[in-house]
């Protein structure tokens, strides 16, 4: 059997080269679901730079060995075993022709290669390769390779791989075959085939430098009506990417292909994209304005990956975030230059407070529980659980940094500088950051901090100021996270903070800033102050009246802020701020504190009130006409359910839930009139468009919709949601209908919803991704004194269209109850902490990648209230008892300790 469940921790420092190099590879494939012989001849030589190795251990996994060849010669100094190969004898420079067969129909892990839907996929990233082929499973490992594949031709008429197609043809006995080869060197993680019955949406198109590119979408036949998108969302990105960086396509073809049966998002593979058909099939009848936004984002992220990870690659996993962190950071750009330019401060800050809100709700709540890490880990057990939001979203924050400390010249010059130095090289994150500090002449040792120390950092300001000299001071103290048990055991230093702050007057105005020592006010009224101490003072001279500090706008850097806000101060933020971000950020501060106050006697069993300052300030932001619909709706929306449990001393679920939906009914009484009208304006009549403006429009709506549904006489939001469910032409309409009738059957106890949810189910029974929603709105609904969640999500488990096997469909129904419906998840009777044990444990049996996802969702347990923390710490040490991969057995181990 193989070796999954070996638990060696792998450590940073001992970084060593590989001992040989593997020049080219040459894979033959002959397809068939139950056995596939894969034949790979390796060209290697010892790597010059790695000590002497007496023997070559190739890794392998689920592989058996039929036969090996040394220079064309029967080769038998090797002994196979369950981790792979070790071979001996070996010259200096050699050909390695290795026979081994696979059982991709039979393999649940979707990582190597498996069947889904009828078809071959490969998923190599991390360490997937080796469960195909014998090999030296690392990213510094580069190679140019040469790929045939052989299959029966009606059963799998497409055959796919990485690069250029050199030839294709027919073979005796109805099969035939493909050669396919890529002319750029690569580790083997990014190697990819497809086989199988698919279609294509096709485009050819001329890049910045004239030459033309295939580009295409393969799909099965029943979806090619939702690949549009996809296509649009690929030429965007292409564009983007030759503009903004001066990046081109390096390849003659490239092709997205989509399957249902996918780990994560998607994958860059060399010139074969893989994607979840979640991040691909998009349109107006199946998917909502997020899923369009999705698609546009994750298409834009693999593409842009074809630099940034595939021509500069990774020297080891420990360096995930120089490609993921900065990946990201670039979908995140190209998405906000797609809504807004460069210069629609509106639009873009839409796209930046969804980034940050999601950084904050997860990476920070990552940063403060048993997985803390940081950006750069030191050291994992199973690197699957290091594709995280730290190394994913801080990592991105980590760049933007760079970005706001230099401009987006200076950043340019950086990565001009990075691809010149790298270009086909296997590299560090200090490797980026050198080439953005020599760039741009800065030294940047400081900097570094941010790669190697984990915890969320917290700034506190104070400010003076002094009527008689007109000066104004802030004084910034940085404080570390906490130290978690992966750092190295040196002390956490200041690190370099980019702060950006203005300074506003009585009237809401922007004040010029002069800092003392200066001849002049800055142009900007924005000024990135550099923190690099742990406590520093700056003075702005020729300040008139005290002003009001607008900090850390754009949240230029991933950290706290602690700052003593009136009410009032924060209400005039959010009316006045010219920073979008801010406002948003004053109305979020603003809620989060009535929110927890309230949560704080929700808890005690004290009776609740509402302060009215508070909701006058909301009806401020839902009746100004000058913001748009995106923005009022982002500013509107309450802090999450989670992140509020999270800000306690103890996460009381039950009692945020009574406290959030209290807020809720108040606003939804206080301004029923408003919500209507913002219901009204909102329509969105005739055909569909996934433009932001539209689709901001309808997330407000729903917004309104959602309030509405709050008050007690429900008779109105029942009538509203109905004929929109009736006459939605797009999901979106239809979606946010549904929930709306779900929540009032929740509320009353009734069955408003039965007949939608039948309706929709009967709809769509033969579109997955929308079945997907189906099972979603069901389990992420509130609970009632009738209705216990985890019910509904126990029968909805005997479903005939539920299937563990299919990560969506698993995402769908039990991650959503265990990650997304906490007040019913965390049930004072354990009832959903007993769940979660059971399907952690069966999900382990046939997926551990997913599995382990799923166990992260109790991890946080310390932090519970005493009667909550017992039952989650019972259902962590079952799973520990139980659990078979190093993957579920990492994290709950993590917890326990
Ligand atoms: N590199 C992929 C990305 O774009 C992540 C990924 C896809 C992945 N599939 C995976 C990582 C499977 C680990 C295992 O972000
Ligand atoms: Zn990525």
């Amino acid at each position: 059997m193989a070796d999954s469940t070996s638990s060696t921790v792998i450590h940073r420092a001992d970084y060593a080269p590989p001992p040989f190099l593997i020049d080219t590879v040459t894979l033959e494939f002959d397809l068939a679901p139950a056995c596939t012989t894969v034949t790979s001849t390796l060209r290697m030589r010892r790597n010059p730079d790695a000590a002497r190795a007496g023997q070559l251990e190739l890794a392998g996994e689920q592989l058996e060995f039929v036969s090996a060849a040394l220079d064309g010669a029967p080769y038998t100094a090797l002994r196979a075993h369950e981790h792979g190969l070790t071979l001996e004898h070996l010259p200096d420079a050699f050909e390695l022709t290795l026979v081994g067969r696979c059982n991709p129909g039979q393999n649940t892990t979707l990582s190597g290669l498996y069947v889904s839907g009828g078809n071959f996929f490969t998923q190599c990233e991390a360490e997937g390769f080796h469960r195909i082929t014998w090999f030296l499973d690392r990213p510094d490992v580069m190679s140019a390779y040469h790929v045939t594949l052989r299959a029966d031709k009606a059963a799998y008429p497409v055959l796919l791989s990485n690069g250029n197609l050199l030839e294709t043809g027919d073979l005796p006995d109805g099969r035939h075959f493909a050669r396919w080869e890529d002319p750029f060197r690569k580790p083997c993680y990014l190697f990819a085939l497809v086989a199988g019955k698919l279609v294509a949406l096709e485009e050819r198109i001329r890049s910045r430098s004239g030459q033309t590119k295939l580009l295409q979408v393969w799909v099965e036949p029943q979806d090619l009506d939702k690949t549009r998108h996809a296509m649009d969302s690929l030429i965007h990105a292409i564009r983007w990417d030759e503009t903004r960086f001066g990046l081109e396509l390096d390849l003659e073809r490239f092709m997205i292909v989509a399957v249902s049966d996918f780990n994560m998002g998607a994958m860059e593979n060399k010139g074969l994209n893989i994607f979840n058909t979640k991040y691909v099939l998009a349109n107006p009848e199946t998917a909502t304005d997020t899923d369009f936004a999705h698609v546009e984002a994750v298409v834009g992220h693999e593409y842009f990956h074809n630099w940034t990870g595939n021509r500069v690659t990774c020297r080891d996993w420990f360096q995930l975030s120089l490609k993921e962190g900065l990946t990201v950071f670039r979908d995140q750009e190209f998405s906000a230059d797609m809504a807004g330019g460069e210069h629609n401060a509106a639009a873009r800050a839409t796209k930046r407070i969804e980034d940050v809100r999601v950084l904050r709700q997860a990476q920070f709540a990552e940063d403060a529980g048993p997985m803390a890490h940081p950006v750069r880990p030191e050291s994992y057990t199973e690197i699957n659980n290091f594709y995280t939001m730290t190394v994913y979203e801080k990592g991105a924050e980590v760049v933007r940094m760079y970005q706001t400390l230099f401009g987006r010249e200076g950043f340019r010059r950086g990565m001009d500088l990075y691809f010149q130095r790298h270009d086909g090289q296997a590299v560090t994150c200090d490797d980026f950051r050198h080439a953005l500090a020599d760039a741009n002449q800065r030294d940047l040792t400081q900097f570094e901090r941010w790669y190697s120390q984990a915890g969320t950092p917290r700034v506190t300001v104070d400010t003076h100021y002094d009527a008689a000299t007109y000066r104004y001071s802030v004084s910034l103290r940085q404080q570390p996270g906490p130290q978690t048990p992966d750092a190295a055991a040196r002390p956490l230093e200041p690190l370099l903070i980019p702060f950006a702050l203005g300074l506003i007057d009585a009237r809401g105005a922007d004040l010029p800033l002069r800092l003392a020592g200066e001849a002049h006010a800055a142009a900007s009224t924005t000024r990135v102050l550099e923190l690099t101490e742990a406590e520093q003072t700056f003075v702005f001279e020729d300040i008139a009246a005290r002003p009001l500090p607008s900090l850390l706008r754009n949240f230029s850097a991933p950290v706290i802020v602690a700052y003593d806000y009136s009410v009032d101060e924060l209400a005039f933020l959010l009316a006045h701020d010219s920073d979008p971000f801010n406002r948003w950020e004053a109305g979020q501060r603003l809620a989060t504190r009535e929110l927890l106050a309230l949560a704080g006697q929700a808890a005690r069993g004290a009776p609740l009130q509402l302060d009215d300052a508070f909701s006058a300030a909301f009806a401020r932001v839902l009746n100004d006409a000058t913001l748009t619909p995106a923005f009022r709706e982002l500013a509107l929306m309450l802090p999450s359910e989670a992140y509020l449990a999270e800000q306690m001393a103890e996460s009381n679920p039950a009692a945020v839930h009574q406290a959030r939906q209290f807020v809720r009914q108040r606003l939804a009484h206080e301004l029923r009139n408003e919500w209507r009208v913002a219901y009204e304006h909102n329509r969105t009549p005739g055909p569909y468009a996934a433009t932001p403006e539209a689709a901001g429009q309808r997330a407000l709506k729903h917004l309104a919709l959602s309030y509405l549904a709050e008050l007690d006489d429900t008779a109105d939001a029942e009538r509203l949601a109905r004929a929109q469910y009736a006459e939605a032409n797009n999901m979106t309409d239809r979606a946010a209908a549904l929930v709306t009738l779900i929540s009032l059957a929740a509320a009353s106890g009734g069955t408003q919803a039965e007949a939608a949810l039948d309706d929709f189910y009967r709809r769509f029974e033969n579109q997955p991704l929308v079945i997907d929603k189906w099972f979603a709105v069901q389990a992420t609904q509130r609970g009632s004194a009738t209705r216990n969640v985890i019910d509904v999500v126990r029968k909805l488990m005997t479903h005939p269209a539920f299937n563990l096997k299919n990560p969506n469909r698993a995402r769908s129904l039990i991650f959503s109850f265990c990650m997304a419906n906490p007040a019913q998840f965390h049930a004072a009777d354990g009832s959903g902490y007993a769940f979660w044990a059971e399907q952690v444990i069966a999900l382990d049996a046939l997926n551990p990648q997913v599995a382990a996802r799923l166990a992260r969702s109790l991890e946080l347990w310390r932090r519970f209230t005493p009667v909550l923390r017992e039952g989650m710490h019972a259902a962590l040490e079952k799973v520990a008892a139980q659990a078979k991969s190093r993957d579920v057995r990492e994290i709950v181990e993590k917890a326990l300790k």
